[in-house]
């Protein structure tokens, strides 16, 4: 099927409706059967020993006493040949030469709390705890840093050979950055802070595998079958073709589960030592300490701008605290691009902490970018003593600056801007009473902009049989967020198949097409354009089939709910009469086309948010969230929502609730459970949350105008909560979260201060 020739839809009857997940029964009943649920004959389980000790080299394991335990049938350690693989702790594009190898399986430096140091398989799950607590361990432990301005002084302890900046500081220009600031009416400066927020998808991270002679079957709960497979054949040196990864469901992911864990490789090599299949999944408390997390930032922005809005300069110092291997994060990009400004520039440094390093999360480091500039927006608004709405509004981007200023695809900014204030009733909020104490109301506002990713060559194929139902063959693992159903309505649509009647297989290395990482918000964009081609594929063999049988010219024939009409009507064939089908089936295979490489793809999102906040407690309500999206075009009303409600939620897990709490006198991590990490619960969700997509209509992004929406989702929730605190109490919390103490201690301050 010729790409070219695909139009956009117009009015469709199936995409764009709030349909419920295809998948919703057997998810909530429990007869969906995620990695976390497979149980196989014979099968071992595994626990994993871990460094206590935040810095400490192991000098000494003594292993007997646990490997004549009951039950046990491996033990696992440096000692053996077999585990002394090459480990990489650095994300990248999986495969050779992508993800770097920077320390050995159970590397005899530790160099954070709950680093794997053995590994046990055994009959039952109580048996291999118990051998791992019988595993003797001599450790000399080191000195270590627990926060990144610490671990940056002269003299602190190093985390890796080479000291505690993870290479040269970053730098991105553009214009004059002096003269910039030279034509501001107003320049202001301020330093922001955000928190280490750890990864915690209902879902806990792990893996079951089984050999077959020198074939290896991994059920792994994860976004990408393909790249976890790539990494476990660089890490054991096997060929791609003799590692099956299956996801066929999995309970979150979030950006932690795009690679593919020691876990990972530890159950491979326990179940190739013993023989058997081995489960290895993580308790909730290792999560905790060894899955990943959003970075702690400091960024230092100063802005400028005219009187009249215009801005002039934005100068960035931003450091990030990537834990203790290094790791890609930088703020710089929301900055850089979010809004129009000709002088831009941005310096962003890295450093090592004796603490688990970062993994990808939720759009990477952009919540914590915009926290800063959607702040700094804020302030600058109110310096020059204009709305923070007109603001943006006056600054609204036209091309990616950051790409050759090559023009997007489509800009609905301004439309979530004024769409969303009108919705949201901001110019009546923001004059309402504030109210006379204790508890004040105020609103806030702030906009984000999204890094679409390359979408790369998704193939789909979609089976057709005899009596017209249908197989849909796709690789992309559907991370809960509904894109299984969203695939599946694109072929309802083009096909007229009822949803019931399509059994999606997905997500197997060995039985689904390639498709990228479902991460980068990019699942429905790189994915369901090659399902549409594959329908269409199919569509245009039955009308073949059914000008054959008619005895009609195929221009005579259209297609309409699963019928063939021809004649303009008068006589129709439904698929099932297709003579020739019966006894076969028609294939259809759709390979999606590259992304426009002369312009810019970008999803862009402005929120709104009321606060409610007590003077005498401290205590701050999100009353209410207005999140308005231009996502391109909405496949699933329904799933759609659910993105952007989860999304805000998770926003106000960054901005008022979540905190990696590290104890810097032992090194460890003092909250590394549900009930001292605070992950936000219904009842911390807002009154009232309203979801309003604003679709530019984006013909050019991809054949189906989809943008993503799963990240930007969350990215400016925390600022317009900050914003909306702002304006409650004219006090700025710089550092998230807004915790209740940090605002009592901003209330005594401005109170000595008079
Ligand atoms: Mo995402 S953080 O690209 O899974």
């Amino acid at each position: 099927m010729a790409e070219t020739t695909v139009k956009p839809w117009g009015e469709t009857t199936i995409v764009g409706k709030p349909i419920p997940r295809v998948d919703g029964y057997e998810r909530v009943s429990g007869g969906a059967v995620y990695p976390v649920d497979v149980i196989l004959p014979n099968m071992l389980y595994g626990a994993t020993l871990r460094c206590p000790h935040p810095h400490a080299t192991v000098k000494k394991i003594v292993v007997g006493k646990a490997r004549e335990m009951p039950g046990v049938r491996a033990v696992l350690t440096d000692a053996d040949p077999e585990a002394r693989v090459g480990w990489y702790e650095a994300s990248g594009p999986p495969g050779p030469g992508g993800r770097r190898m920077l320390s050995r399986l159970f590397d005899p430096h530790c160099r954070y709390e709950g680093e794997e140091v053995a590994a046990v398989a055994a009959e039952s799950p109580q048996q291999a705890w118990d051998a791992v607590r019988a595993i003797q361990v001599e450790y000399e432990t080191q000195p270590f840093v627990t926060g990144m301005e610490e671990a940056l002084k002269p003299g602190a302890p190093a985390v890796q050979e080479g000291g505690n900046l993870v290479g040269a500081p970053r730098e991105t220009k553009r214009g004059d950055i002096a003269k910039g600031f030279a034509e501001a009416d107003v320049v202001l400066e301020e330093t922001y802070r955000s928190s280490c927020v750890i990864h915690a998808p209902m879902e806990v991270h792990g893996s079951v595998a089984q050999w077959d002679g020198d074939r290896l079957t991994v059920w792994d709960t994860n976004q990408g079958p393909f790249g976890i497979q790539s990494d476990i054949a660089t890490a054991l040196k096997m060929p791609l073709s003799n590692v099956r990864v299956i996801s066929h469901y999995m309970g979150g992911g979030f950006g932690s589960k795009q690679e593919a864990g020691k876990y990972t490789v530890i159950a491979a090599l326990l179940a190739r030592k013993t023989a058997r299949p081995v489960k290895l999944f993580l308790t909730r408390e290792e999560t905790f300490l060894c899955v990943g997390n959003r970075p702690a930032h400091i960024m230092k922005l100063k802005a400028g701008v005219k009187k009249d809005g215009t801005l002039t300069a934005f100068q960035l110092t931003g450091l990030g605290e990537v834990g203790a291997y290094p790791s890609d994060t930088s703020v710089g990009y929301q900055i850089g691009d979010l809004y129009t400004c000709p002088n831009v520039q941005i310096e962003e440094s890295q450093a090592y902490i004796n603490a688990g390093r970062n993994r990808a999360f939720r759009a990477p480091s952009f919540p914590q970018g915009n926290w800063a500039l959607e702040q700094m927006m804020d302030a600058l608004a109110e310096k020059i003593g204009m709305d923070p709405v007109e603001l943006r509004l006056k600054n609204i981007p036209t091309v990616c600056q950051m790409q050759q200023n090559k023009p997007y695809t489509s800009t609905g900014l301004r439309e979530c801007l004024t769409e969303g204030a009108r919705a949201f009733g901001w110019k009546e909020a923001r004059s309402r009473p504030k109210g006379d104490g204790p508890w004040l109301r105020g609103v806030g506002v702030a906009s984000s902009i999204w890094m679409y990713q390359n979408a790369g060559n998704s193939t789909a194929i979609v089976k057709l049989f005899a009596d017209g139902s249908v197989n849909l063959n796709i690789g992309a693992a559907d991370l809960g967020t509904g894109t299984n159903t969203v695939m599946a309505m694109v072929v309802a649509e083009e096909l007229g198949v009822p949803l019931d009647r399509i059994q999606i297989e997905n997500a197997d290395t060995g039985t689904t097409q390639y498709t990228d990482v479902s991460g980068g918000s990019k699942t429905v964009l790189a994915d369901s354009p090659a399902v549409r081609l594959a329908a269409l594929e199919v569509k245009a063999r039955l009308l073949e089939m059914a000008a054959e049988q008619l005895k009609v010219p195929l221009s005579d024939l259209v297609f309409k709910d699963g019928a063939i009409l021809a004649q303009g009507g008068a006589r129709k064939l439904a698929i099932t009469e297709l003579r020739r089908l019966r006894g076969q089936m028609v294939v259809g295979v759709g390979r999606r086309g590259p992304d426009p490489t002369d312009k810019v793809v970008r999803p862009f999102s402005t929120d709104f948010a009321e606060v409610e906040v007590n003077t005498r407690t401290g205590e701050v309500r999100v009353l209410r969230m207005l999140a308005a999206h231009d996502s391109g075009r909405v496949m699933n009303l329904l799933t759609y929502r659910n993105q952007v409600f989860g999304g805000v939620v998770m926003g106000i897990g960054f901005a008022m609730t979540e905190r990696r709490t590290m104890d810097s006198s032992t090194g460890k991590m003092v909250n590394a459970n549900f009930h001292d990490y605070k992950i936000p619960t219904a009842k911390d969700a807002p009154g009232e949350m309203t979801c309003l997509p604003v679709d530019p209509h984006d013909t050019e992004c991809n054949i189906n105008g989809a943008k993503g929406i799963g990240e930007p989702a969350t990215i400016a929730v925390g600022a317009a909560i900050a914003n909306a605190f702002y304006h409650a109490t004219g006090l700025r919390v710089t550092a998230a979260p807004i915790t209740r103490a940090q605002v009592l201690t901003l209330l005594a301050e401005r109170k000595t201060k008079g």
